[in-house]
């Protein structure tokens, strides 16, 4: 009797997600991983769309200089959008795939511009690069020592948000 009742015990105990992390402490990490690919992802998009909206819609000093950088980060902030996807189809899981996920993925959100002046879009970019630099810092300290293919990625990225964010600091100075 008490053996049955050892043995229903073990069956409840295995069937929650902790034994599944017991069992193997990689599989919960490798799991957040593919999570915040997945919240880059969507943050990746939002930043393409943030600079694309951006440059259709700037008026006044500075607007023709901010066009050009925004198109170009633009342009660079979807290639990103590219690696994560890539990696996470090679990590054997699913990229987001609605965009209305977006939204509810990045914790932030999307600031709309309100204010079309060049000095304010440029403002909100840089917040968004902030932003981004935060996260692929996460990601790194994550994958640090355990999975280098995505920490190689995820370094190339950071180090162009990083200039991205130098770049329009410099066109505000
Ligand atoms: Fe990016
Ligand atoms: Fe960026």
């Amino acid at each position: 009797m008490e053996k049955k009742i050892l043995a229903l015990l073990l069956v409840i105990i295995c069937t929650a997600p902790a034994c599944k992390w017991l069992s193997n402490p990689k599989v919960n990490s490798e799991d957040k991983v593919v999570r915040l690919l997945n919240v880059a992802l969507a943050e990746e998009w939002l930043a393409a769309y943030q600079y694309w909206i951006g440059a259709q819609i700037i008026k006044g000093a500075l607007g023709q200089q901010a066009e050009a950088e925004f198109i170009a980060h633009y342009q660079e902030e979807l290639k990103h959008a590219q690696q994560l996807a890539d990696r996470i189809i090679q990590l054997d899981e699913t990229p987001v795939l609605n965009p209305n996920e977006w939204l509810k993925l990045s914790p932030k959100g999307y600031d709309h511009p309100s204010d079309f002046s060049a000095k304010a879009l440029i403002g909100q970019n840089i917040d968004s690069e902030k932003r981004a630099i935060k996260r692929y810092e996460e990601i790194l300290a994550l994958v640090h020592g355990k999975d280098h293919a995505t920490y190689d990625m995820v370094s190339g990225i950071l180090r162009d948000e990083m200039e991205h964010e130098q770049d329009l600091e410099r066109l505000v100075e």
